[in-house]
């Protein structure tokens, strides 16, 4: 069944919604992202999102001329209209279409694609397996807080997974994992959650923010620090975040159990916090 999806300004049937081959997003990665997720038809935590969404263009000097407001209505439109109640809504704004010149045009405008994707979330079958993870060097930009469309390395990780049974790959760098393909990584050890700090090596997950946000009161401790890939061969438990994954747990590293090689009980718990969050819409409904 043909989606309406959102292309500036209009909503079409996917089937006629095009951008010019000249758009900047096509031919330099000259954009940015964000992808929300919808639980019974209500998105979670937009406001988050889309916060991260205007930062994300302050840093690459990139105009975004819709208000808040003006985004979540499209979104809320887009669900409405596709009928959706499970999955995600997709954002990508570019630097619009013009002659390929690096330094930005003067007068383009940017472009806005908007797009539904039905997923089953809440019960995604792999959270009851676990997912396996193969480690992979990281070989992304160095600004990697900023949510690029430039995901040439992350696909190709991502990829290298896939070909070897696995639904994610932990990047390596200096000795320590940065994150997954496009996932926050985290470990347990002896009850304390371990995930890195936030820097320009990362991306600030919203759900990484939103799972901090109840550690504390559900009786955990978070160490915010890099970990090593033995480190996690070695940990209790392992999972990963992200808005279409919420809390996924991780059963297996190269080819390695993780604590018992099932999912883990922290995990579960976690995984049970954020659902409970997210079907309140999340932090700010
Ligand atoms: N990815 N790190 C990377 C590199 C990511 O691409 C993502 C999200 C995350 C988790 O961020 P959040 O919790 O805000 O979803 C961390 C999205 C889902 C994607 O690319 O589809």
């Amino acid at each position: 069944m043909s989606r309406i999806v959102y292309v500036n300004g209009a909503y079409l049937p996917e089937e006629q919604a095009t951008v010019s081959i000249f758009d900047r997003g096509f031919i330099f990665g000259d954009g940015v992202y964000e992808a929300t997720s919808v639980i019974d038809g209500v998105l979670v935590d937009v406001e988050a999102h889309l916060a991260r969404l205007e930062r994300s263009c302050r840093e690459i000097k990139l105009s975004l001329p819709w208000s808040r407001p003006e985004l979540v209505a499209i979104h809320r439109e887009l669900i409405k209209r596709n009928g959706l109640n499970e999955g995600s809504v997709y954002l990508q704004v570019t630097r619009g279409a013009a002659d390929r010149e690096f330094p930005f045009p003067k007068q383009a405008a940017s472009t806005l694609v908007m797009f539904t994707q039905a997923r089953r979330l809440l019960d995604a079958p792999a959270a009851k397996t676990g997912i396996k993870v193969v480690s992979a060097p990281d070989l992304r930009w160095a600004r990697r807080d900023i949510k690029s469309v430039n995901l040439l390395a992350s696909v190709l990780a991502k990829q290298f997974a896939s070909e070897n049974g696995a639904q994610e790959a932990w990047m390596l760098e200096d000795g320590v994992v940065t994150e997954g393909g496009s996932s926050t990584a985290w470990i347990v050890k002896d009850r304390t959650l371990i995930s890195r700090p936030l820097s320009e090596k990362v991306l600030p997950g919203i759900t990484r923010q939103a799972v901090l946000a109840f550690v504390a009161e559900s009786g955990f401790t978070f160490e915010q620090r890099a970990f090593t890939l033995q480190e996690a061969l070695a940990a209790d438990e392992a999972f990963i975040t992200s808005a279409t994954n919420f809390v996924m747990p991780v059963v297996e590293i190269d080819g390695q159990p993780i604590g018992k090689g099932v999912p883990g009980e922290t995990v579960g718990r976690l995984r049970a916090l954020y659902i409970q969050f997210a079907r309140k819409g999340g932090a700010l409904g």
